[in-house]
């Protein structure tokens, strides 16, 4: 196991203070009920992986300015957060504790937690159309953001998850890479191709960090199969053991705990192989915040890997 890395914690730390800012900024024109579910669920302290994933390529790939990035960043949480949210209601995954604190729709109701993961969603849209980039650049994100996170993206794989509860024996392990690709690998892929993209990444870089992307996708995903079965509900800050009691294809359910780690470790091992181009690249760069930023991809891919939440 590892310990959060420094630069992660760093990462946090500027994001919710601009995300802070974005919602206190709001306090006058948003229904107060609301604005508080989505405030409770967005600062609630989550990991903020998916952020830094789109800073750190963005600066890997020479990005300068994180300031061009980080409305993109903040896009990212507040689309992952409203997934999070609608994942726990009861007619989904119905869980009670997330980032260590009652779900939404516990701590406030089922209607205004349905409501304030609709109002984030529509938030991430809002943040990265006012992002200070050019309109064709910006364009192309809104685009590619609808499709990872709408019904061939996200959604789509959450449904998947859910149709597969059902189908028992019938699922094999393509179909569990289907889902974990689609309801956890696209927006994780989307953070590392759209870091790619605002930094004005040449063909090379955007082809690399896209597939690390999708191996650190499907890493996560692992990952938290894993976890679900080996840690404990206050390590994890959300519940344990729900995987197996609502009968949910996982890698875990399907192979068994040991190969389930040989998969993890495999994908880790193509998340490596993916950045090594940008390793190479930032090598002979005059930068060191390139330098260092090729090397914090390979310390996001190995906390992805050993995170204990
Ligand atoms: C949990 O995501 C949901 C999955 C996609 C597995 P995270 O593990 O990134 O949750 P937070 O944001 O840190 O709370
Ligand atoms: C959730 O997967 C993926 C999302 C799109 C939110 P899980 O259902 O495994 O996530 P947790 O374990 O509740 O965080
Ligand atoms: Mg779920
Ligand atoms: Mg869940
Ligand atoms: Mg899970």
């Amino acid at each position: 196991m590892s310990a959060t890395p420094e630069m992660l914690l760093r990462y946090a730390t500027r994001l919710e203070a601009a995300l802070t800012a974005e919602l206190d900024q709001r306090a006058p024109l948003v229904a107060e009920r609301l604005l508080a579910a989505m405030r409770y669920s967005l600062l609630a302290g989550g990991k903020r992986v998916r952020p830094a994933l789109l800073l750190t390529c963005y600066a890997a790939c020479g990005g300068r300015d994180p300031a061009q990035a980080m409305p993109a960043a903040m896009a990212i949480e507040a689309m992952h957060t409203y997934s999070l949210i609608h994942d726990d209601l009861p007619c989904m995954d119905d869980d009670d504790l997330r980032r260590g604190q009652p779900t939404c729709h516990k701590q406030f109701d089922e209607a205004t937690a349905v409501l304030a993961g609709d109002a984030l969603q529509s938030l991430a849209y809002e943040w990265l159309a006012a992002s200070p980039l050019d309109s064709e650049l910006c364009c192309q994100l809104l685009h590619s953001l609808t499709i990872a996170a709408g019904c061939r993206g996200m959604v789509g794989g959450q449904m998947l998850d859910m149709a597969a509860e059902q189908d028992g024996e019938g699922i094999d392990i393509l179909a569990v890479e289907r889902i974990h690709l689609h309801k956890t690998g696209a927006l994780l892929r989307w953070s590392c191709e759209a870091g790619a993209r605002i930094a004005g990444a040449d063909d090379a870089q955007l082809a690399a960090c896209s597939r690390y992307g999708k191996a650190v996708g499907l890493l996560f995903q692992i990952a938290d199969d894993i976890l679900d079965v080996t840690a404990s509900s206050a390590a994890l800050g959300k519940s344990a053991g729900k995987d197996a009691a609502q009968n949910k294809a996982t890698y875990v359910s399907l192979l068994g705990l040991p190969r389930a780690r040989e998969l993890a470790d495999e994908m880790h091992a193509m998340a490596v192989e993916a950045c090594a181009p940008l390793q190479r690249a930032a090598d002979d760069h005059a930068e060191p915040h390139v330098k260092q930023s090729a090397a914090d991809l390979l310390q996001l891919a190995d906390y992805i890997k050993e995170r204990e939440k």
